[in-house]
C-alpha cells in the first residue's frame, strides 16, 4: 500500500490559492501567514494536520453547541444515512424537529426549515415584505445578519462613512450594491430607544420589519434592554410593522432562546448554527398568521418558497439529537460554567492590570480592550491599532496556547467543556495580557 505523505498547511494553502479565492471558501478561517487546515476533532478539542492540539472556544462561529463528533449525534446520522441522505420527498424527521422547537418556544407557531442562517434572515425579510405589502426593513447598524443585500447594510459602518447618529447613513458592504437596496434599509443605534423611534417615524408607512438581533455580536455582544424590546414591540404594533428577531446566534442564550428574556414576542425568528447539530441549518419560526405566506395550500401563494436541500434528513436528525440534549438542564450548567469563566477572567484583568472588559449573555462573551464595557456599535468599534493588539493576542492564544477564540476576541461555549479547559483557558489569558500589555496600556494613552 502507497501512503501519501501528509502535506504541511503551507502546502496545501499554496495549492489552495491556485483555485480558492484567497486561498478559502470563508473569510472567517483566513488567518495569515496561512490558515491551517483541520485534521480531526471531538469533544472541546481540535487538531490541525500538523498534529497541534487546542481548545476549540469558538465552536464552529457558535454552531457546536456540544462541541465536535458528539457519539450520540455521530451514531444517529449514521443510521439515518444509510437510509439516503437527501430525498425529493418530505420525511418525518422534520415534523418532529418541528413539532419540538415549536413546542420549546411560545411565539413559534409554524417553522420553515432552510440551510443557513443567511437564508433564514432572507426568507424572515421576505416573509415580512409579503404580509405586510411594504418595501424596507430597519436593522442596527453594525448587526450582523448574513450576506443577503439587504440584512448585510451597515455591517462594517466605520467613523468613515457612518454619519450622524440621529440618522445613521445605509453603508453597502459589498462593492456594487445597489443604491435601491440602500434606500430601503434604515440604519438605528443599537439600544438607544429615543433615536430609534425617531428613525422608524419617518417611514411610518413602508416599514415591513424592525429587525434585531437580541445580542449582536458585532455590535459589541451586547444584550437588548428589556425597555428597547419593549419599545420597538409597541412602535411595530402601532405602525403596521413587524417586530422580527435573529437568534442564528442566540437561540443559545437560554432554553428558548434570548426572546425568554422578554415579556413580547417577535412575529418571526430567523434560527441556525446550533440547530443543525454540527450541519448546515437555517430555519424561520413564529406566528401562523404571518407564516401563512409561505403555505402553498393558499389560493393566492404570497411568499413562494423552496430549496433543494431544506429539511434536509440528516440535519434534522442531528439537529433533532443536538436540540433534545440541550434541555434546560444543559443550558443552565453550560451558562454557570461561562459565568465562572467570565468571573475568572476579570480577576485575570485585574491581576494583568490592564484596561479592558467583558460583555456578553448566556454562554457567549467578548473581551474588549476599554476599561468600560462599550454600550453602542460606535463605541464597540475597534480602531486600526486596537485591532492589530486583538490579532497579537488571538495569535498568541492560537499558537502559544493552543486555544482557539473567535476572531472578535469573543468566545462560544460548548457543552462538552469542563473547568478544567476553563482554567486552562484563564491563566492562558494571564500570560498573553502580560505579555502583551505594554501595546495594551499604550491603546488607551
Ligand atoms: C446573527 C447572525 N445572523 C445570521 C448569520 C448567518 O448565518 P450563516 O453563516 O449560517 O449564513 C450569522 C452568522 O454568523 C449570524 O451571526
Amino acid at each position: 500500500m502507497i501512503t501519501l505523505k501528509q502535506r504541511t498547511s503551507e502546502e496545501i494553502y499554496s495549492q489552495a490559492c491556485e483555485v480558492l479565492p484567497g486561498g478559502v471558501s470563508r473569510n472567517t478561517v483566513f488567518r495569515k501567514p496561512y490558515p491551517q487546515y483541520a485534521g480531526s476533532a471531538a469533544g472541546c478539542y481540535i487538531t490541525d494536520i500538523e498534529g497541534a492540539c487546542r481548545i476549540d472556544l469558538a465552536n464552529n462561529m457558535a454552531s457546536l453547541i456540544h462541541g465536535h463528533a458528539h457519539p450520540e449525534i455521530i451514531e444517529a446520522v449514521y443510521e439515518q444515512m444509510k437510509k439516503g441522505t437527501a430525498y425529493t420527498l418530505a420525511s418525518e424527521i422534520e415534523v418532529n424537529f418541528a413539532q419540538f422547537l415549536c413546542d420549546r418556544v411560545q411565539g413559534f407557531e409554524k417553522i420553515r426549515f432552510v440551510n443557513s442562517g443567511t437564508e433564514a434572515v432572507m426568507a424572515m425579510i421576505k416573509a415580512s415584505r409579503a404580509f405586510t405589502g411594504r418595501p424596507k426593513i430597519a436593522k442596527a447598524e453594525g448587526a450582523y445578519h448574513g450576506t443577503y443585500d439587504f440584512a448585510e447594510v451597515s455591517q462594517t459602518a466605520n467613523p468613515g462613512n457612518w454619519g450622524d447618529i440621529n440618522k445613521p447613513n445605509s453603508v453597502p458592504v459589498a462593492f456594487g450594491t445597489p443604491a435601491s437596496v440602500l434606500d430601503d434599509v434604515l440604519i438605528f443605534p443599537f439600544n438607544d430607544i429615543e433615536r430609534t423611534l425617531a428613525i422608524l417615524d419617518r417611514e411610518a408607512n413602508n416599514i415591513a420589519c424592525v429587525l434585531i438581533d437580541p445580542v449582536p455580536h458585532r455590535v459589541g455582544l451586547l444584550q437588548a434592554t428589556i425597555a428597547y424590546i419593549e419599545a420597538l414591540y409597541h412602535w411595530t404594533r402601532k405602525n403596521g410593522a413587524l417586530l422580527v428577531f435573529d437568534e442564528v446566534v442566540t437561540f443559545r442564550v437560554d432554553y428558548a432562546g434570548a426572546q425568554q428574556k422578554y415579556a413580547v414576542v417577535p412575529d418571526l425568528t430567523a434560527l441556525g448554527k446550533i440547530i443543525g447539530g454540527g450541519f448546515p441549518v437555517g430555519a424561520l419560526a413564529g406566528r401562523a398568521e404571518v407564516m401563512k405566506v409561505l403555505d402553498p395550500r393558499e389560493s393566492k401563494l404570497l411568499f413562494p418558497h423552496s430549496g433543494t436541500f431544506s429539511a434536509n434528513p440528516v440535519t434534522m436528525t442531528a439537529g433533532y439529537i443536538a436540540m433534545q440534549m440541550f434541555d434546560a438542564a444543559a443550558v443552565m450548567k453550560l451558562n454557570k460554567l461561562t459565568s465562572k469563566a467570565i468571573q475568572q477572567l476579570e480577576e485575570v484583568i485585574k491581576i494583568a492590570d490592564i484596561q479592558a472588559s467583558i460583555t456578553g449573555a448566556g454562554s457567549m462573551f467578548r473581551i474588549h480592550l476599554t476599561a468600560k464595557p462599550p454600550t453602542t456599535y460606535r463605541e464597540a468599534y475597534q480602531s486600526k491599532e486596537t485591532g492589530a493588539v486583538i490579532n497579537e493576542l488571538l495569535d498568541h492564544m492560537y499558537y502559544k496556547e493552543n486555544i482557539l477564540m473567535i476572531n472578535t476576541f469573543a468566545c462560544m461555549f460548548s457543552t462538552v467543556l469542563t473547568q478544567r479547559e476553563v482554567d486552562m483557558f484563564t491563566e492562558a489569558m494571564l500570560r498573553a495580557f502580560r505579555l502583551l500589555k505594554p501595546k495594551i496600556d499604550s491603546l488607551n494613552k
